[in-house]
């Protein structure tokens, strides 16, 4: 029988019994399905497929029409997991409708389960218009990438009390709002431990120590796969899938300079007879 479909009950469910909720980022029908059949419980189609698919040096030209392309793709890999959209950069911002007929496009459109935004009160009114939409929303506090320019870079965030209780009232707005969980960046892990304490719905973390309701990390940084110069200390390697990709490159590259490539095992046959009357009219020059 195959595994029941994640929602938003089940993940609330394993927050209850205390269980961790494994989540990660795919953006193609292939890293999806695996992700999937890895057991992942949720998966992130994140704006970040700005820098791991795109090699743009940031996420905010991404715009909806890439976004629902890879969006698209991920839900139709996924059976079991929670797939949400992430919402690129002002496609909530606007307005409340914008809001809405983003997050609609990425449900109605992409199959995505639920879609996730950045920021705290500044983003409260839109989260309430989408969940009123019915639409489910996670928020997302702490390293906001869309608003890079004003946090002065990748930095982390909450390293002080007051910066903590900045990120709480967040979390409680976001809670108050219709948000159905929360992931929180770059913080320290007493700090998210901190926000945690003060709201009822799932808080998971990337960059963000070990207390909180689950752990995410974007999959090119766990696969070893992502062509650029940012590592975040937080990710853990897994694999080095980039260069078992490049030495699998350099190996078939090698093999049709030198001629190995494709042997007789890789061709197709024909009957003896065919073969050798192509043969003959090839060697004695007979053309069409
Ligand atoms: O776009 C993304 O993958 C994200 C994570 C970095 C949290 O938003």
């Amino acid at each position: 029988m195959p595994a029941a479909k994640v929602t938003v009950t089940t993940l609330a469910a394993l927050k209850a019994r205390g269980e961790k909720a494994v989540f990660l980022t795919a953006y193609d029908y292939a890293t999806a399905a695996y992700a999937d059949r890895a057991g992942a419980d949720l998966i992130l189609v994140g704006d970040s497929a700005a820098m791991t698919m795109m090699g743009l040096p940031n996420t905010l030209s991404i715009g909806m029409t890439e976004m629902l392309v890879f969006a698209r793709s991920v839900s139709r890999g996924v059976k079991r997991g929670f797939v949400i959209g992430d919402l690129p950069f002002l496609s909530y911002q606007p307005s409340d409708e914008a809001a809405v007929r983003s997050a609609g496009a990425f449900v109605g459109r992409a199959g995505c389960d639920a879609v996730k935004c950045e920021g705290g009160r500044p983003v409260v009114r839109r989260v309430r218009a989408m969940v009123s939409a019915g639409i489910a929303v996670m928020g997302h506090l702490g390293l906001t990438p869309q608003s890079l320019a004003q946090l002065g870079g990748y930095r982390v965030q909450g390293r002080s009390l007051d910066a903590a209780r900045r990120l709480a009232d967040d979390a409680q707005a976001l809670e108050e709002a219709g948000a159905f969980a929360i992931l929180i960046e770059a913080v320290p892990a007493e700090t998210a431990a901190f926000v945690r304490e003060q709201i009822t719905i799932p808080l998971y973390g990337i960059g963000a120590g070990p207390q909180v309701d689950g752990q995410l990390v974007i999959s090119h940084d766990l696969l070893g796969n992502f062509v650029g110069d940012i590592a975040p200390r937080f990710v853990k390697r897994y694999a080095e899938v980039g260069q078992a990709i490049e030495r699998a490159f350099r190996a078939y590259a090698e093999d049709v300079r030198s001629g190995q490539f494709p042997g007789p095992e890789h061709c197709y046959s024909i009957d003896p007879a065919n073969e050798a009357e192509i043969r003959f009219a090839r060697l004695n020059g007979a053309h069409v």
